[in-house]
Formats: C-alpha cells, sequence, structure tokens
C-alpha cells in the first residue's frame, strides 16, 4: 500500500494485528488479490458496529475475511454478519479465517453473485443495520439500490475504494468501475434519504445513515 505520511503517522500508533495480519498472509500464499479493507478503516468498521450497536449486518464482498472479522469484533450479544461472495474459493477461505477468529457462530458467508443474492433478502423480507458495501464497483449504484430496500431509519450504509485507486476522481477513466464509483459516491452524497461524508484517507470511504 503506498501510505501517505499521516496515514503512516497513524498506522505506527498501533501495535500489529496478530489475527488481521494471519488473514493478509493467507490471501497472499493463495495468490488472490491483496485488496482488503486498508487497516485503519477495518478499526472504523468495528467501531461503526459497536457504536451503533448494530444485531444485522451485511457485507458484499467477503474476499479472505478481513473486513468481515472486522465488522464481527464490534457485534454484541445476538448480533449476526452475513456476507456475500461471489467466489466459492474465497468464500471458503474467508469462513477459514472467521472460525480461526473465533467467529464462525455468528457469522455465515453465503455464495453467489450479490445482486441476486440481495433481492433474495428483500423478497424474505430481510432487514439490517448495517451495511459494507465492497464488491465490484461497477454494481456499486446497484447495491446501494437494494442495501436502501434492506435498511431501516438509523441503518448505516459504508463503501470502501470511493477514490477507486484514483479512477474515481481521474475523469478520463470512463471504464465500467470508475464510472460506478462515481455515480456511488453521488448517490451517497445527494439521495435525499441519506446524510453522509467521505472519508479522504486510505483509497477513501464513504459513510451515510438512513434518515428518519
Ligand atoms: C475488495 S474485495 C472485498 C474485500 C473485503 N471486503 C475485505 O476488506 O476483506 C471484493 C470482493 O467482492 C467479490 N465480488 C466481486 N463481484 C461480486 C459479485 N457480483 N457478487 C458478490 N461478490 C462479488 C470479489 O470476489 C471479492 O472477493
Amino acid at each position: 500500500m503506498d501510505l501517505t505520511a499521516g496515514v503512516r503517522y497513524a498506522e505506527e500508533l498501533y501495535s500489529a494485528d496478530e489475527p488481521l495480519e494471519d488473514v493478509l498472509a493467507s490471501i497472499r500464499e493463495k495468490g488472490m488479490p491483496e485488496i482488503s479493507v486498508s487497516p485503519g478503516y477495518g478499526r472504523l468498521l468495528t467501531l461503526l458496529v459497536r457504536m451503533t450497536g448494530a444485531k444485522q449486518v451485511l457485507e458484499i464482498g467477503a474476499l479472505g475475511g478481513y473486513s468481515g472479522i472486522c465488522l464481527a469484533r464490534g457485534l454484541t450479544e445476538g448480533g449476526r454478519l452475513l456476507s456475500l461472495e461471489l467466489r466459492e474459493d474465497y468464500a471458503a477461505l474467508a469462513r477459514d479465517n472467521l472460525k480461526r477468529a473465533g467467529f464462525e457462530a455468528c457469522t455465515e458467508v453465503r455464495v453467489g453473485d450479490a445482486r441476486e443474492q440481495l433481492d433474495e433478502l428483500i423478497r424474505e423480507g430481510r432487514s439490517f443495520d448495517l451495511f459494507f458495501i465492497d464488491a465490484d464497483k461497477v454494481y456499486a449504484p446497484d447495491y446501494l439500490d437494494k442495501a436502501l430496500a434492506l435498511a431501516k431509519p438509523g441503518s448505516v450504509i459504508i463503501g470502501d475504494n470511493a477514490f477507486y485507486h484514483g479512477k474515481a476522481y481521474n475523469p478520463d477513466n470512463q471504464g465500467p468501475g470508475a464510472i460506478g464509483i462515481r455515480r456511488f459516491n453521488e448517490r451517497m452524497a445527494t439521495d435525499s434519504r441519506l446524510e453522509s461524508t467521505l472519508l479522504p484517507a486510505y483509497d477513501g470511504m464513504t459513510i451515510a445513515r438512513v434518515k428518519g
């Protein structure tokens, strides 16, 4: 990761987090993409779950379970995390890592395309207190629409990679991922149902609260 001086200073304040370091090592060993949420935002995910008292947490994009562990760490008695992941092999590693970190009982990783899985959750009449949207950026606006259908007043919606490695604010980049994350960021900023902010450290993170 290319860290700015401020981010490096912040990271040096915190001691190594061995369970999360193990997750990163397992991802590396398997040759999977090294795109887990940044350490500082991982800590923020734990805090947001804890501070909101979220009981039903939904993650879109599990990879190796790094952010899943961060979210699960914030859960209190009776809280649960459901994580959606496209690839069976990634979901298997996420399950292994969540189990090793002690969160097997309160977490579930489901395999399949997130848009279809979200539609299924909507049909089931489910609702969630906190969403972490971190899958393919092309469909980020669709994930937001579906999260809003699964949300209630006070629910929190978080999106990672607001800058999308610089592609979000490079107008020359008209790739589908860049367009997707721009639309997502714009919706998070302007949708009248949301109040939000964009945190500009690391690769950017948007956080919104559903009004009501
Ligand atoms: C940036 S990674 C997630 C990182 C993870 N949240 C973390 O911080 O530890 C994006 C993940 O989304 C998954 N993904 C991509 N497209 C998807 C889709 N259509 N449905 C569900 N998951 C998808 C990828 O396989 C990948 O594991």
